[in-house]
């Protein structure tokens, strides 16, 4: 079964996507066969691999681009699909749907999720529908903390309840969470002691 991970945390400019397109292209060096999905309107993931698509998330979502059509090969063991302003229409789907709106996402990928050893999914900051729909179809979190603030881990505490909510709600897969410190104060016994407990909120191991 592929690892379908979100890196996701709804604080902005934290390292989501420098962190997903890293993680993607280190996985796909190792040999490991990797999809990375953009749900940004941003579109940044793309534009870090100089990737430039006709289609991307939003076509598939909408049903005017086959699933297959949409993925554009970035690198050797690296596929992408991108995101960008069109996923402003996914949004609007997502809330017209009268039931199920939350799996929207997971249905329109779920057919290629087991050709790849691993499935990455780049996530915007904030909270919004399609952000839910990624805590639904990804089976692992990954939240990166590019600075070890106090705020910063008042959004990641936020973060986690909401999506301890999402876990309850999906029932079935039993999804893991990890978070990734970037640049560090570590050194302080506060800010060790902070990570500990943080640590001890998402039950995780690293
Ligand atoms: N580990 C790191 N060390 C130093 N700088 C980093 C690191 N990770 C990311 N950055 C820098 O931090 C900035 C924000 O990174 P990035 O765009 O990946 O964040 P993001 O969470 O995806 O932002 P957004 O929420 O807007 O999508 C960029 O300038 C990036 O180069
Ligand atoms: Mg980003």
């Amino acid at each position: 079964m592929s690892r379908i991970i979100a890196i996701s945390l709804s604080k902005g400019g934290v390292g989501k996507t420098t962190t997903a397109v890293n993680l993607a292209a280190s996985l796909s060096l190792e040999n490991k066969h990797v999809l990375l999905v953009d749900t940004d309107t941003q579109g940044q993931a793309g534009l870090a691999l100089g990737v430039n698509a006709a289609a991307g998330l939003a076509e598939v979502v909408s049903g005017d681009v086959p699933l297959r059509s949409a993925v554009i090969q970035a690198r050797s063991n690296l596929d992408l699909i991108s995101g960008g302003p069109g996923l402003a229409s996914v949004k609007r789907e997502i809330a017209r749907a009268e039931f199920g709106g939350e799996r929207i996402l997971n249905r329109a990928l779920e057919s290629i999720n087991d050709s790849y050893d691993y499935v990455i999914v780049d996530t915007a900051p904030g909270w919004d529908s399609l952000q839910v729909n990624v805590l639904f179809y990804a089976r692992e979190v990954l939240a990166p903390i590019l600075h070890f603030l106090r705020y910063v881990l008042d959004m990641l505490d936020n973060f986690i309840a909401i999506y301890s909510k999402i876990i309850h709600a999906r029932k079935g897969i039993e999804p893991s969470g990890h978070f990734l410190i970037g640049r560090l104060g570590y050194s302080t016994k506060e800010n060790r002691f902070t990570l500990m407990s943080h640590r001890h909120n998402w039950g995780c191991s690293g």
